[in-house]
């Protein structure tokens, strides 16, 4: 249901953007992840970053659906597809992390079998140049999140 992005193809900032803030911070690891695209009509309308951390785990640093298309259960559909090719790669864990302020992710994550593990404490402070604040909060702390693929 989703497909390889070519690497001749160009990057889908509009919708990588709508995850990350900053083009400079999707830079940093864009170049060494797989982007996974899930089309309707010949358009792009979703994408998710698959990077591998070490042998065991690959962690999902992006994914977005175009706005127009959120909420009709496209990103439940993705969660899916990257635990499967993550499994058909052999990892054991997918790893996804999320702002403290990301409320539906927060849902949507754990609904779809993904569990806290981890908080990066201040990484949006020391790693984003401005202020970032969503649904009303500062964007502080990135909660860490992860799936194990061998029992999931
Ligand atoms: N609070 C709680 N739950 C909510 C809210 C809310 N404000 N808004 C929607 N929801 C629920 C929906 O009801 C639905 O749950 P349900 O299936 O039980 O009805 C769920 O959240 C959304 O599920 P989907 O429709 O499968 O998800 P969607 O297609 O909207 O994709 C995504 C989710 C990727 C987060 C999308 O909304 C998006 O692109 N958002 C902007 C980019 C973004 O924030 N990406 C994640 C950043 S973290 C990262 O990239 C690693």
């Amino acid at each position: 249901m989703t497909r390889l992005l070519n690497k001749q193809e160009e990057f889908p900032y509009p919708l990588l953007l709508l995850a990350d803030e900053t083009k400079e911070a999707i830079n940093r690891y864009i170049y060494d992840a797989e982007l996974y695209v899930y089309e309707r009509a010949g358009e792009i309308i979703a994408v998710y970053a698959l990077y591998p951390i070490n042998s065991e785990s690959i962690e999902i640093k992006n994914i977005a659906v175009k706005e127009s298309e959120q909420g009709k259960g496209i990103g439940s559909l993705l969660l899916d597809d990257a635990t499967q090719r993550a499994k058909e790669k052999q990892y054991q864990t997918l790893l996804i992390g999320t702002a403290n302020s990301g409320i539906k992710q927060l849902y949507l994550y754990q609904k779809n079998g993904f569990e806290i593990y981890d908080i990066k404490k201040n990484f949006f402070i020391d790693n984003y140049p401005e202020p970032i604040y969503e649904n009303g909060i500062l964007l502080n702390h990135m909660i860490m999140l992860r799936k194990d693929l061998i029992t999931n």
